[in-house]
């Protein structure tokens, strides 16, 4: 029987397949035709759909289907999840035999995760399992969340960043902040506008704020349009500035931290102290970002080696051990 898990993420959605790895791997987008019966609705999704961002034709609209993680539209998501699998798992008997495990923020509540069982279920993923983000990581990173002794991870995505400890089948604390990734994207955005004066499309900015972890120059040439006359004009713009604007969120994210560790019983924040943490999620690789933890902690801190593709791995993973599914599972 074919075994998925699937990371229904804020930026990106990930599906892995038991045996056959990652199956799908695209930004978290729809692309709709307006006001058409339901049917006929659904244009495109994904890649195909991300790429229409900022240049949608009229008559058609590009939607996010998860809001901080969360499904917001209940239509929206039902529509978006069914169509990631039938990419999936293209054969029909694939889809009705198989057993899903879909992530959850550990943040998200009650009515959230049964909005999620529901749009999977109406999907036609019957009797999914949802099961939380965090744990799911922590077991694509190869870490066995039975274990008596406490894990901490910190999982840095597009629309919240979590942090999560746990240890012998329960969760110990659990904390979020709603700004992550795409708020570093839009803080980029503002700060070209308002101090260059350049207006620039979100790719562009996202490019940008990525090119901060690996650029060798102290300055980087941005295309865009000029705020005040429309034209189009090149910028250059110093690195240093841009790690500068992404230090408010980077800060929340610290305070985050340091709030769970508070939290935390004191042989349990002993463990954590010993071992440190793990860092997933696409903007854990923020240029400079594990290091200022690494400083300002004082511990290890190590970023998973597919920070993209773990969750969506170890929930797949994580149907193998009916134990981890009792426990950190929800039907
Ligand atoms: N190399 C990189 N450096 C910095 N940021 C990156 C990098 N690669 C991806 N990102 C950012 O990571 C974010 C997406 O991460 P991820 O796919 O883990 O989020 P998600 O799971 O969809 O969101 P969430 O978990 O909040 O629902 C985006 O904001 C993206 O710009
Ligand atoms: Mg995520």
């Amino acid at each position: 029987m074919a075994q998925f898990g699937i990371d229904l993420g804020t930026a990106n959605t990930v599906v892995c397949d038991e045996t056959r790895g990652i199956v799908f791997d695209e930004p978290s987008v729809l692309l709709q035709r307006n006001g058409a019966g339901r049917r006929g609705r659904l244009i495109a999704i994904g890649r195909d759909a991300s790429e229409l961002l900022g240049r949608v034709p009229a008559g058609m609209t590009a939607l996010r289907p998860l809001q901080d993680g969360v499904i917001t539209d209940l239509d929206t998501a039902r529509t978006y999840l069914r169509a990631v699998v039938r990419r999936a798992a293209r054969r029909p008997w694939q889809r009705s035999y198989a057993r899903i495990a879909i992530g959850v923020p550990s943040g998200a509540t009650e009515l959230e995760r049964h909005a999620l069982l529901e749009a999977a279920d109406e999907a036609g993923l019957k009797g999914a399992t949802a099961v939380d983000e965090p744990i799911a990581g922590a077991v694509g990173c190869g870490i066995d969340p039975m274990e008596r002794r406490v894990h901490m991870v910190v999982d840095v995505g597009g629309g919240t960043a979590e942090v999560t400890a746990f240890c012998y089948g329960g969760v110990l604390t659990s904390r979020s902040c709603r700004v992550a990734g795409d708020e570093m994207t839009v803080a980029v955005y503002r700060f070209l506008r308002e101090h260059h004066h350049l207006v620039v499309g979100e790719k562009t900015a996202e490019d940008l704020k990525i090119r901060v972890g690996y650029e060798t120059e102290s300055r980087v040439v941005v295309p865009g349009r000029d705020a005040a006359s429309g034209h189009a004009r090149l910028a250059t713009i110093p690195i240093a500035e841009i790690v500068e604007v992404l230090e408010p969120i980077t800060d929340s994210i610290v305070e985050t931290l340091a709030a769970s560790l508070d939290d935390l019983p004191p042989e349990a924040a002993r463990d954590v102290l010993a071992d440190g943490i793990l860092l997933f999620g696409g903007a854990s690789l923020t240029g400079g970002f594990s290091q200022r933890l690494e400083r300002a902690f004082g511990f290890p801190v190590k970023v998973a080696e597919n920070p993209l593709t773990c969750v969506a791995e170890g929930a797949a993973r994580c149907l193998r051990s009916p134990g981890v599914i009792e426990a950190y599972g929800w039907n």
